[in-house]
């Protein structure tokens, strides 16, 4: 029998599973991304379909698709593993005491719930005006069964009674959100009562949390949602996503919109590629979530709304994060589920002549202040050049401050200056900032070339017959050893080498070396996939000079210490004789074009 991991592993792929995190390109058989793990501008991390493995040559890091879902969503191994098995429909054992762990009683808790409302929406004669109110604004049997809407009753306790019946203890359905203590007692009560529910899901569809809408006019706020919790963290969920992201990707665009209202009916518009949300500010985990799916971001907000501050931080952060925003203007005003209900035509239209972000900032400035006088010409590049500013693509920076030196007939230069005399500063503040964060460690060079010639020799081993070296140069002991073990393979077998049965050797003899020839066969064809034997010996002579230079240096300094200590123990004789040694050295390196 399979083990629940080596089942799941048999049903999904690598690439499907890290495409829903990163962007990945082809690379021969491989594929490449920029690895999510370290910052980098070009790509370094691996993953190969055949061994179903990835690899990062940047931060060495790497694994399996556990290992990938672990790390991305800083979740342990037994919640990467239940989050897979529902990805590849793999049913988990309910008995396993492993899985039995806080967050998955909330995900249950929550699933459960979901189930109950919906149901009740369903079946409930309470729920008729729930039922009225979704006709009365046009929602149908689809979206309201693909969104799993559904109806919390009208009662202090029925959620809770209903989920005591199926186990759960009030601590745990506290911690979930759905209900909430009483003031000072001990007593709680259902936080949900008599409203329309809209489950909201994380990436992978599962549900974390809810937002509620009044359907009682009198009710005091229109909304109610779930707390942040263990499983809902605000900052980086948007409504729609799990249903959205393959669309987004498709499309290569998303369209954000603010509530779930707006979402559905997008959704039933057809456009697939929408999120929502939820009615607060955009932020940064959110962005850089939407960004592995596509760059092209296209907002439909209430009119002016995209100027109110709130939302405006937020797309001042997704243009300094490289996104490219266009503006979708409503003209009749009113929300996106509005207009989709009143004028679909209107809507296309909307969409199809989405104005780029700064070209609506540019008309909301000329709006508000005149460019008669001077002091409005200062309000306007006052409001107007910080986000120019922060635009990374130079190219459009340019565009823009030329359009606004047009504007305000100011010369382009002092604009420029301006934002010059800011950036000084800023760019103090950011290269502090970035000093304070973790700091990767970079890899050495030294230990670098030292891999990359593992990698070469894996691939080329006829180099071992062409340039001979001494193995002790090689930065690393481990990659020492793997290359010594190839070498007296090779030379055992010359003719008949074959990769494939040297990697089986260190399966069965040192996983360490397995794991590490992995590696190397994976950077083998992310940087010498079309390189010949010729190619290939050439880089390794290259390669080798740089090696044996890094070395003599490493021993020079070494003698250099020896020196000096002799020189305090006035040994004359071991003195004379390092010098020698260290001049030997010099020689050397100056050989190999030091
Ligand atoms: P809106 O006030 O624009 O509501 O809030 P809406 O989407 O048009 O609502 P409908 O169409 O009347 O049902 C947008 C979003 O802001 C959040 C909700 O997520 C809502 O969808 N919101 C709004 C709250 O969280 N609390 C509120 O009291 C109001
Ligand atoms: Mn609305």
């Amino acid at each position: 029998m399979l083990s629940h991991t080596e089942e799941i592993k048999s049903k999904l792929d690598v690439i499907d599973v890290l495409q829903e995190y990163i962007k990945l390109t082809p690379a021969g058989k491989n594929f490449k991304a920029l690895c999510p793990f370290h910052q980098e501008k070009t790509p370094s991390f691996m993953v190969s379909p055949e061994r179903q493995s990835w690899h990062c040559f940047g931060c060495s890091e790497g694994g399996d698709i556990f290992t990938f879902v672990m790390k991305m969503e800083g979740i342990e191994f037994i919640e990467a593993l239940k989050l897979l098995a529902k990805k590849a429909g793999v049913q988990l054992k309910p008995q396993d005491p492993k899985i039995l762990n806080r967050k998955n009683r909330l995900l249950d808790i929550n699933e459960l719930a979901k189930k109950f409302y919906a149901y009740l929406l369903k079946k409930s004669p309470a729920a008729e005006s729930c039922r009225a109110y979704l006709r009365e604004r046009k929602v149908s049997e689809q979206p309201i069964s693909e969104f799993e809407l559904g109806y919390a009753p009208n009662s202090w306790d029925k959620t809770t009674s209903f989920l005591e019946s199926k186990g759960y203890k009030q601590d745990e359905i506290l911690a979930s959100g759905l209900i909430v203590k009483k003031d000072g007692g001990g007593r709680c009560y259902d936080r949900f009562r008599n409203r329309l529910m809209f489950p909201i899901n994380n990436l992978h569809g599962q549900t974390v949390g809810f937002s509620a809408r009044a359907l009682d006019k009198s009710d005091s706020a229109k909304y109610i949602n779930s707390p942040q919790t263990d499983i809902y963290n605000k900052s980086e969920i948007l409504y729609g996503l799990d249903k959205a992201k393959n669309s987004i990707r498709q499309k290569n665009s998303v369209i954000l919109v603010e509530g779930q209202m707006d979402l559905i009916s997008a959704h039933s518009a057809g456009d697939k590629n929408s999120v929502a949300t939820s009615g607060t500010a955009l932020t940064e985990t959110q962005i850089r979530i939407l960004k592995r799916y596509s760059d092209n971001l296209l907002l439909a907000f209430d009119s002016d709304l995209a100027g109110q501050n709130a939302v405006k931080k937020g797309i001042d952060l997704a243009i300094t994060l490289g996104m490219n925003i266009k503006v979708i203007q409503l003209q009749s005003g009113g929300d996106p589920d509005e207009c989709i209900k009143n004028s679909p035509q209107d809507w296309l239209n909307a969409i199809k002549n989405a104005e780029p972000v700064l070209e609506y900032y540019f008309q909301q400035a000329l709006k508000s202040f005149s460019i008669e006088d001077i002091s409005g010409k200062k309000k306007i590049v006052k409001s107007l050049l910080p986000i120019i500013k922060k635009m990374p693509d130079l190219v459009e920076q340019n565009y823009y401050l030329k359009k606004l030196s047009q504007i305000v007939e100011v010369e382009e230069e002092i604009l420029r200056e301006t934002i010059k005399k800011d950036s000084k500063n800023e760019s103090r503040r950011q290269a502090i900032k970035s000093e304070s964060k973790k700091t990767v460690v970079k890899k050495g060079r030294d230990l670098q070339i030292a891999e990359e010639m593992a990698a070469l020799l894996f691939k080329f081993p006829g180099i071992f017959s062409a340039v001979d070296f001494d193995l002790k140069i090689l930065a690393d002991e481990k990659i020492a050893d793997f290359c010594q073990r190839l070498s007296d393979f090779y030379k055992d077998e010359q003719q008949n080498f074959s990769a494939d049965e040297f990697v089986n050797i260190l399966k069965q003899e040192d996983g360490a070396l397995f794991n590490l020839s992995q590696s190397f066969l994976l950077l083998a064809e992310k940087d010498f996939l079309d390189f010949n034997l010729k190619q290939a010996e050439k880089q390794a002579a290259k390669n080798l000079r740089e090696l044996k230079k890094s070395y003599i240096l490493k021993q020079k300094v070494k003698i250099e210490k020896k020196i000096k200590e002799a020189d305090k123990n006035n040994n004359e004789d071991l003195i004379n004789k390092l010098s020698l040694r260290f001049e030997e050295l010099n020689k050397e390196f100056f050989k190999l074009g030091g």
